[in-house]
């Protein structure tokens, strides 16, 4: 039966003559009808603002935090959205025993002290929120912190017994919450989570510091020692006390877990944004490491919910005021990936030259794009990729990105772009403003280590739609297939600055490896059915569904299925189904490795949540089923 014939009988005998089977209702798979992240007030887009943490560490104070404010306002950048100004590791001084409330090291933070009261924030944040800025705090989801493992000479480590210590969030979520957002009247917490990493029983730190043992859930190095349901649960409370204490939605929740625990896949039910990796330092190679962390994560961010591969280290060794390209670069990958914009530098001190990369205005307006798209990766190599980030205008923008040594040529092509090859292109350049018009494609010379970034406008490839692929931020994947998550192996290996080279070298153990991807399969080879290959669509695991807005109001969904040629799995065979708001719409025949690509077609008028399921008829092997959802559009 051809796929018109069958929607016909659909529209005859009605959805449920289609012998479709019952799945349960907790199935992953059932279409819901439903976008699953929740809406989010804040968070539109990622947040932008000044941390303390790659500027002070924790010798943090009031004046250093409160100057960066002031250069915030004064210079114009709080204008272009760095609004959030967030204190990290330091700011504290013990918990008192007697209530458990938290006190504040007020010899750092003055305005703290407040006579005759418990020390408080509130003059602190009072101040920020006058300045028309926002205030952000710090704490961590365990017993302790990390400076408490890993900054031991420092002056401002929390103080006393044991117990008063203890300044994280462990057996206080509710009372510490209520104090930062309630009482103090902060906007933006990040929770970090040393606490359940590296005071494991037995160790030196905690015998040498008389800390709690605390069996650790996280193993960075191991992912199947870390226990992904405890930490998922313990961030779940945070996100709930801060959702009842801050009824108006008004509150930002950075996860900083470090990439660790599979957040990639939970992270955007839980928070606004989740660390993809561990910590930057200010080297080029440890900048790629973050960066390759976040950049095949497209389909994992959106409005609300962002991958995070950490604060900017503009300023500071590789990318200081004598290092501009390698500055530059590191500014315009994390606007094209829609990564949180944290300056991290003592700005009292800023030269023009840094200033002018923080505030260029076309780059920040790339990352604050409404759409929420994340770029995604057109070109992939070690040495050079090309990344291109659908904008809400109907325009790109594109990264030419030069990750090696030498000069070289790049090759930009309309396809890139999904722009049609035959009609001009505009190209404008977002340092310096300058035009270059183009048919078909055009070459620029890149430096060693240099982005060159563009705003794009040209005629669409698909003059009557959008690819689902073009629009990461208007699709969810609510299953992604992954049944044993796996370290993502395409991430820099950089050379670790912690441990010089002892040891074999620290590996990567992301989980990543095997999830949704743009334009490429799970396990980043090209998208290939049957023998014929595909720039366009997504590339994912069967046993996976995707929740797509049709906010534009599109009438058709259109598609080619089939098992993808890269599948370790040749035997089982998927079939795909489309539904609308949670009804059917069309499903294929069952396919196998090998099969042609498969049109599948449905009608979506009126359809406010397409969702597309690929369901493994009756698995019998346990390999990775990869499915590829070519060209998939949607369109009027
Ligand atoms: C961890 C985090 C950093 C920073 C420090 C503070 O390493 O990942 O971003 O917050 O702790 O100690």
């Amino acid at each position: 039966m051809s796929v018109r014939s069958l929607l016909a009988s659909v529209a005859a005998i009605g959805l449920l003559a289609l012998s479709v089977p019952v799945y349960a209702e907790t199935d992953a798979l059932t279409a819901t009808g439903k976008w699953s992240v929740p809406e989010r007030k804040q968070a539109r887009t990622p947040p932008m603002g000044w941390n303390s943490w790659n500027a002070f560490r924790t010798e943090v104070d009031e004046a250093k935090v409160l100057g960066a404010a002031r250069v915030l306002v004064d210079s114009g950048l709080s204008k272009l959205g760095y609004t959030y100004v967030n204190i990290d590791d330091g700011w504290w001084l013990k918990r008192r025993q007697s209530d458990g409330r938290l006190e504040i090291r007020t010899a750092i933070f003055p305005s703290a002290k407040v006579k005759g009261k418990d020390s408080s924030f509130r003059p602190y944040a009072d101040k920020l929120h006058g300045m028309g800025l926002k205030a952000g705090i710090y704490t961590d989801i365990g017993r302790n912190a990390c400076s408490q493992a890993y900054d031991l000479h420092s002056p401002n480590l929390p103080e006393g017994t044991t117990a008063e210590r203890e300044v994280g969030l462990y057996g206080h979520v509710d009372q510490d919450i209520g104090l930062y957002f309630k009482e103090w009247g902060f906007d933006y917490i990040k929770v970090d989570a040393c606490g359940i990493n590296v005071y494991a029983p037995g160790s030196p730190l905690v015998r040498e510091h008389a800390y709690t043992p605390v069996p650790p859930l996280i193993d960075q190095a191991a992912i199947s020692r870390t226990d992904i349901p405890a930490v998922r649960g313990m961030y779940d409370k945070v996100a709930s006390a801060l959702a009842t204490a801050n009824p108006d939605g008004d509150y930002v929740l950075s996860i900083c877990n470090w990439g660790t625990a599979d957040v990639r896949t939970w992270g955007k039910q839980t928070g606004h944004m989740w660390r993809t990796s561990g910590d930057i330092t200010p080297t080029w190679t440890r900048m790629l490491h973050n960066f390759d962390s976040a950049s095949t994560r497209a389909l994992y961010a959106k409005p609300g919910a962002w991958n995070d591969p950490d604060i900017l280290f503009i300023g500071h060794g590789d990318f200081d005021a004598n290092h501009l390209t390698e500055a530059r670069s590191h500014f315009a990958l994390w606007a094209i990936l829609n990564a949180p914009l944290l300056i991290s530098y003592d700005l009292r001190q800023a030269p023009q030259s840094l200033m002018d990369i923080w505030g260029n205005a076309g780059i920040v307006a790339v990352n604050q794009d409404k759409g929420g798209h994340q770029g995604v990766i057109a070109y992939a190599s070690d040495d050079v990729q090309i990344i291109v980030k659908t904008l809400s205008t109907g325009r790109k923008a594109v990264a030419l990105f030069n990750r090696g040594l030498a000069k070289t040529d790049i090759t930009l092509t309309a396809a890139h772009l999904k722009f049609s090859g035959t009609a001009p292109v505009q190209l404008k350049n977002l340092w310096d403003q300058s035009a270059t018009p183009f048919t078909g494609e055009t070459t620029f010379s890149v430096e060693p280590r240099q982005v060159l970034i563009f705003e794009a406008s040209g005629e669409r490839l698909l003059t009557d739609g959008v690819y689902l692929s073009e629009i990461p931020g208007d699709v969810n994947v609510a299953a992604d297939g992954v049944v044993s998550p796996e370290p993502d192996p395409v991430v820099h290996r950089m050379r670790n600055s912690w441990g010089q080279t002892r040891g074999s070298g620290e590996r990567p153990a992301y989980t990543g490896w095997g999830g949704a991807q743009a334009d490429a399969t799970p396990y980043d080879q090209a998208l290939r059915i049957g023998g014929q290959g595909f720039d366009t669509g997504i590339g994912i695991q069967s046993d996976s569904r995707l929740e797509v807005r049709n906010s534009a109001g599109y009438t058709r969904f259109e598609t080619l299925v089939g098992v993808d040629d890269s599948t370790r799995n040749t035997k089982d065979r998927v079939r795909f189904y489309v539904y609308g708001d949670g009804q059917l719409l069309t499903r294929s025949e069952p396919v196998a490795f090998g099969d042609a690509p498969r049109p599948l077609k449905a009608d979506i008028t009126g359809r406010l949540i397409v969702e597309v399921v690929a369901r493994t008829e009756s698995r019998s092997s346990d390999r990775p089923l990869v499915v590829t959802w070519a060209e998939a559009a949607l369109r009027k």
